[in-house]
């Protein structure tokens, strides 16, 4: 059933065609011609989980459990390897219950090596023994927790069942010995869910706001009693997200998600406060469509990319892009005044 599930959102998800605005496009930034050093000089490498990256931008958790699917966990993981970025595998619960699936999850830390980030991936409701044996999987150097309640409920056999989720959370940060991420899947964490994490113990949020990968659109697409399509807009926008939580707890670390896929919404992420970026359905779209080459070539733009909009900012290093100017305008403007 959970192999056959996920075969189906990878499936659905390259059907979807529903639109959403993660509302980066209403964040206003100056040209700057007189930068004052070469395109040489600007440097995009960051720390993340204690090791140096080229870039703060991570393919975030899709897939693992059959065969197909550990091809595709192949392929993400050689592109991370080429640009030494991170990768988070999809969730590995199918790799918990059945032996067999974990080679598909494994196989992404035997390409990344020992110095590359993997991040393993399972439902904010797994256990600490779960935890544990998921992330000695892959020797992931952390593991994310989704919150996907949104999620479940258009799903016709999703869980129903959400009250133990915050202790859950706290017991598992409190006692599991390598970094948490708390992560949603595209819904986006509010300002006062970040409050309540950050205040159990979690320091790595992911926003996953709306505007990119859609799952109501997906669950919808494998749900043939029932038309969810006026629903498919539900989510707090990515950028609206991660304003409102930077606004309300400061410290913690955040990777802007979300539709965040391209060289603007990266680098308007990084100057919103995040500290580091990540990509799901765009590298699947890439790969699947147009196969290794082709969302290689995509990566490789968008960090191209983003070191132009670096250039043309005046900004040589990554923690500088914190202290760039910007104007919200529009329908962003009107929901974080509020
Ligand atoms: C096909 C597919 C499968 C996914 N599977 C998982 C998963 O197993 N665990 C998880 O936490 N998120 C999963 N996600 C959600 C992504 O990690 C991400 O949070 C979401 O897609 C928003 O980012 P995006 O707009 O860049 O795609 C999946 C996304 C896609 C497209």
């Amino acid at each position: 059933m959970r192999l056959e599930r996920k075969k189906e959102h990878v499936e659905s998800y390259l059907k979807t065609g529903y639109k959403g605005d993660n509302l980066f496009k209403d964040i206003y930034l100056e040209n700057n011609s007189l930068p004052g050093f070469d395109f040489s000089e600007i440097d995009t490498k960051v720390e993340f989980l204690g090791k140096v990256v080229n870039f703060p931008l991570m393919i975030n958790a899709m897939t693992g459990g059959g065969e197909e699917l550990s091809t595709i966990n192949e392929d993400l993981a050689r592109i991370a390897r080429d640009f030494k970025i991170p990768m988070a595998v999809g969730s590995q619960t199918i790799g918990l219950e059945y032996p067999k699936c974990r080679e598909s999850f494994k196989i992404a830390r035997d390409i990344i090596g020992e110095e590359g980030v993997l991040i393993g991936n399972l439902s904010a409701t797994s256990t600490l023994e779960e935890l544990q044996e998921a992330c000695e999987m892959i020797d992931a150097n952390a593991m994310q927790l989704h919150l996907n309640v949104c999620q479940e409920l258009f799903m016709e056999e999703g869980d129903r069942t959400f009250t133990n989720l915050e202790k859950n959370i706290s017991y598992l940060v409190k006692n599991f010995k390598k970094p948490i991420i708390v992560k949603e899947v595209g819904f986006g964490i509010s300002s006062k869910v970040a409050r309540k994490l950050f205040d159990s113990g979690v320091k790595y949020i992911d926003i996953a706001g709306s505007g990119g990968t859609n799952f109501i659109e997906i669950e919808d697409m494998r749900n043939f009693n029932k038309d969810y399509s006026d629903m498919y807009n539900w989510g707090i926008p990515t950028s609206k997200a991660l304003i409102d939580c930077k606004r309300e707890v400061p410290d913690a670390f955040y990777i802007s998600s979300g539709g965040v896929n391209t060289a603007d919404s990266i680098i308007k992420s990084l100057i919103l406060g995040a500290d580091f970026t990540a990509a799901s359905g765009e590298v699947l779209r890439y790969l699947m469509h147009g196969g290794f080459n082709v969302a290689r070539s995509y990566i490789e733009s968008t960090i191209e990319k983003s070191r132009i909009m670096m250039m043309l900012l005046g900004v040589k290093k990554i923690e500088d892009l914190k202290g760039v100017d910007y104007v919200i305008t529009g329908r962003l403007k009107e929901l974080v005044s509020r």
